[in-house]
């Protein structure tokens, strides 16, 4: 794994304006290393390659770590999911979104505070993407639970709860219907917690989850979940901390991770300058923790808190008039003053 180049996907929609913004913010800050750029998304649809064309995952298998913007994905036909594709390409098998109030930004329900982790699979269930049509009336999907990757899934997740100075995992599902796949998962999840003494572990079905969520979401700590519930969950969660704007993600594999926003290619603001690139930026600063470098990574983070908890220079999403490049010169500004 080379800390000298990062893999880089500047994707669709917003996504070359949040990494330009991106990319800027981490290169005042002294971390400069080779950028790879990398094609993947309609950019790559629209020269006649595939979603994730094959160099692209070589690469980003050569050099390690990759950061991603979104890429844009049709609804019902067209071509299928890049991130899908890539994260079953790279077996990342670990899609970790952590949920954090920010100060000064209250999300639309409540005052608490939030501080917790998804822990969502990211390469099974029905986003193996197994779906046929046995009748012009009837179209099935076939949704997939593997013991070996509950068994991966459980055990960095524990870890994960342990290194973050966490203390419960909460594992949320829908075995209660879902008696074969979701009753392995959850099987495999206390079998899992057996080797996790000093965590406390304990389970919740994903609809109660949802309703605990936005009624007392102070008393969870990391959940661990299936691709689908995980998908829907981490954007509730979002939602709950003050938008997707806000809200990082990182892809985990065994040799190699990419760090990427919970939020999608934004088509309708893009091109207008005036998206908000914290979610990519706080993923990249998820990327220097697992590199290593936890000093750059924590004088980014204090630079988006500062700018935030200011509330003088925010994106329209944050309720603010600032524009992408402006938003940025302020974070760069405040990243200078942490230094
Ligand atoms: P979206 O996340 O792109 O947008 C939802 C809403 O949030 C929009 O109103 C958008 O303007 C706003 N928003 C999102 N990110 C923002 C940001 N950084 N700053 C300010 N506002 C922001 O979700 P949507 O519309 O469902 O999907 C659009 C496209 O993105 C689709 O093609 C979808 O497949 C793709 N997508 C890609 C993802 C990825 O590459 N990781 C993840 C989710 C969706
Ligand atoms: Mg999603």
């Amino acid at each position: 794994m080379s800390k000298r180049s990062i893999a880089v996907i500047p994707g669709d929609g917003i996504g070359p304006e949040i990494m330009d913004s991106t990319l800027e913010i981490l290169e005042s800050v002294g971390f400069a290393p080779t950028w790879v750029r990398l094609e993947a998304g309609l950019c790559a649809i629209e020269k006649g390659k595939p979603a994730v064309p094959e160099e692209t995952i070589e690469a980003i298998r050569e050099i390690g770590n990759a950061l991603k913007s979104p890429t844009t994905t049709p609804k019902g036909g067209g071509h299928s999911s890049a991130n899908v594709a890539l994260r079953q390409a790279l077996d990342l098998f670990a899609n970790v979104r952590p949920a954090k109030t920010l100060p000064g930004v209250r999300g639309p329900f409540m005052n608490k505070d939030i501080d917790l982790v998804i822990v969502r699979e990211n390469t099974e269930d029905l986003y193996a993407g197994i779906e046929f049509q046995p009748h012009p009336d009837i179209a099935q999907a076939i949704k997939v639970i593997t013991r070996p990757g509950c068994r991966r899934l459980f055990k960095y997740a524990f870890e994960l709860v342990i290194e973050q100075g966490r203390n419960r995992l909460t594992a949320v599902h829908k075995a209660n219907i879902m008696k074969l796949t979701d009753g392995m998962f959850l099987r495999e999840f206390y079998e899992a917690a057996k080797g996790f003494p000093t965590v406390v572990a304990d389970d919740i079905i994903v609809d109660n989850c949802c309703m605990q969520l936005v009624t007392r979401p102070e008393q969870f700590d990391v959940l661990v979940t299936e691709n689908l519930y995980g998908d829907i969950v981490s954007d509730l969660c979002a939602g709950l901390v003050g938008g997707l704007g806000l809200a990082p993600g990182a892809n985990i594999g065994e040799k190699c991770a990419v760090f990427e926003a919970v939020h999608g290619s934004a088509p309708d603001i893009a091109g207008m300058g005036v998206a908000n690139p914290t979610a990519l930026l706080l993923s990249s600063a998820m990327m220097l923790r697992h590199i290593g470098e936890h000093t750059l990574a924590n004088r980014i983070s204090s630079a988006v808190l500062n700018v935030v908890a200011e509330g003088e220079c925010l994106t329209k999403d944050l309720g603010g008039n600032a524009s992408t490049s402006e938003f940025t010169r302020a974070i760069i500004e405040s990243a200078r003053a942490c230094a």
